[in-house]
């Protein structure tokens, strides 16, 4: 099959079409015309859901099919998706589909590929399952309260022939700043978070609840498959004595490797595949623990050992994942961007020791008076998004290839996200990476440079925005133009 954007009608979008909401679709990857359309159902409303064990009371959330997380969409790579999405919210709603590489106008950014789904409405989104993978779906409606009150659910696209396991796990973390009462803390895009680190909670979830402790048996091969799903945390998980080995990130295959200091890390909206081989003894206990900020290591889970081993020693089955379809970059002849984020507390400082001129506005009103004014404090290339206002900041030459040479001149580490594409990071602070993954979010830290490379096969207006939900909605997106 080759990549080659053509645009189709399939009976089955001409079908959708007559329902309400739909947009009409060109499919920008090689059609699945004859494979199977798999149907689901979301409905986005208030709810109610336990989060925190009794005797703690439950809590009032966003959910999805009443359920947080909403339910995990399951199909196979090269099937056709598709998802009537219902709005019993009392606002405006969207559903974005991440890291999924899809027709611009299913993506599910208001005003850009999308009008709203009003509250009471609904809409249908359509595609095909183009690459196998870990991904996730989340609204990108107001999403620092949307996605923070629970609105979020793992996509799952199978390979063909994946490795073989004895148990596929998805593990949807949350953070959850709650009450004494287990309600959420209704401080939303309150100043202190929108300036610093965003969001960050009080209460870690798996799958919606606070976790106890994981069964597992001596010699089990667990394929875990990791979400981030915080507004703001950034998780760095140690699974002590297990070896995990990452086989994919962002839902892209990487060369089967473990991690620096057996450690995973995930920004916010970041996943990965981990082979998680059981080596405890029988009957014991092990821990998982998150070592993300520093001070703050805590207890997620234990591991508790059945009496019975499954098997004595570990398997030597292969765990390498089968490549997506996905367009290598030309480094030779790619186009070179640069992109500068800017902004947030102490910003000015750190532009100064790297050597940028400070933006000359954040002296006069400083920063509560650019938040007040709507200009919002963080910045790509200079310009802070401004409400619906989408113009394109970079428009790329469809069909090339292209390097972003992104720079962190902030104080705070921001999860990177391009829609509509995935990328290669290819070096971090000049030195090229060992993995050279692919990836549809990349943790920068501060003052880092980061550079990654795709190629722009998608046409569309696409977000580009920092993953810390309360950074992107002071400012910290942009458009990207493919065309
Ligand atoms: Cu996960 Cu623009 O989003
Ligand atoms: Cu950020």
């Amino acid at each position: 099959m080759s990549l080659k954007y053509k645009p189709t009608v399939t009976r089955r979008a001409f079908v959708a079409s007559s329902l309400a909401g739909v947009m009409s679709t060109t499919l920008p990857f090689p059609g699945a015309a004859e494979a199977a359309t798999q149907r689901f159902s979301l409905r986005a409303a208030p709810g109610r859901t336990r989060l925190v064990p009794e005797p703690h009371p439950d809590t009032a959330a966003w959910c999805y099919n009443g359920n947080v997380p909403g339910p995990e969409i399951r199909i196979r790579q090269g099937e056709r998706l598709q998802v009537e999405v219902t709005n019993d919210l009392a606002e405006e709603t969207t559903v974005h589909w991440h890291g999924i590489r899809l027709p611009n106008a299913m993506d599910g950014v208001p005003h850009l590929t999308q009008v709203p789904i009003a509250p009471g409405d609904r809409f249908v989104y359509e595609f095909d399952a183009v690459d196998a993978g870990t991904f996730w779906y989340h609204p990108h409606q107001r999403s620092f309260e949307q996605v923070g009150r629970g609105l979020y659910g793992p996509l799952i696209i199978e390979e063909a022939n994946p490795p073989r396991i004895d148990r596929d796990v998805t593990w949807v973390l949350d953070d959850w700043r709650l009450t004494d009462d287990a309600s959420i803390s209704d401080d939303f895009g309150n100043a202190h978070d929108v300036s610093h680190a965003g969001r960050l909670g009080n209460t870690v979830t798996i799958n919606g609840r606070v976790p106890e402790t994981f069964a597992v048996a001596s010699g089990k091969r667990i394929r875990l498959r990791l979400i981030n799903a915080a507004n703001a945390r950034i998780f760095a998980l140690d699974f002590g004595d297990h070896a995990p080995r990452i086989i994919a990130l962002d839902g892209q295959p990487v060369t089967p490797h473990e991690p620096r200091d057996g450690v995973v890390v995930l920004g916010p909206a970041m996943r990965a595949d981990v082979i998680l081989d059981c080596t405890g003894k029988p009957g014991t206990r092990g821990q998982l623990v998150d070592r993300a900020y520093r001070g703050n290591d805590f207890r997620i889970l234990d591991f508790s050992y059945a009496d019975v081993a499954l098997r004595e020693a570990t398997p030597d089955w292969p765990i390498a994942l089968p490549a997506n379809p996905i367009a290598e970059p030309d480094l030779s002849s790619a186009q070179r961007h640069e992109v500068t984020f800017t902004g947030g507390m102490m910003g000015m400082m750190v532009e100064g020791e790297m050597g940028l001129e400070p933006r000359g506005d954040m002296m006069g009103g400083g920063m509560m008076g650019m938040m007040h004014d709507g200009r919002g404090i963080w910045f790509v290339n200079r310009k802070a998004a401004e409400g619906h206002v989408l113009d394109p900041f970079l428009t790329l030459d469809l069909g090339a290839s292209h390097i972003l040479a992104m720079t962190n001149a902030t104080a705070f580490d921001h999860p990177i996200h391009l829609h509509g594409h995935s990328f290669r990071v290819i070096s971090r602070n000049g030195a090229p990476t060992p993995h050279r993954e692919w990836q549809d979010t990349v943790l920068m830290a501060p003052r880092e440079r980061v550079e990654i490379a795709f190629v722009a096969d998608n046409p569309g207006d696409w977000m580009f925005h920092c993953h810390i939900l309360e950074h992107q909605a002071a400012g910290m997106m942009g458009v990207i133009r493919v065309a």
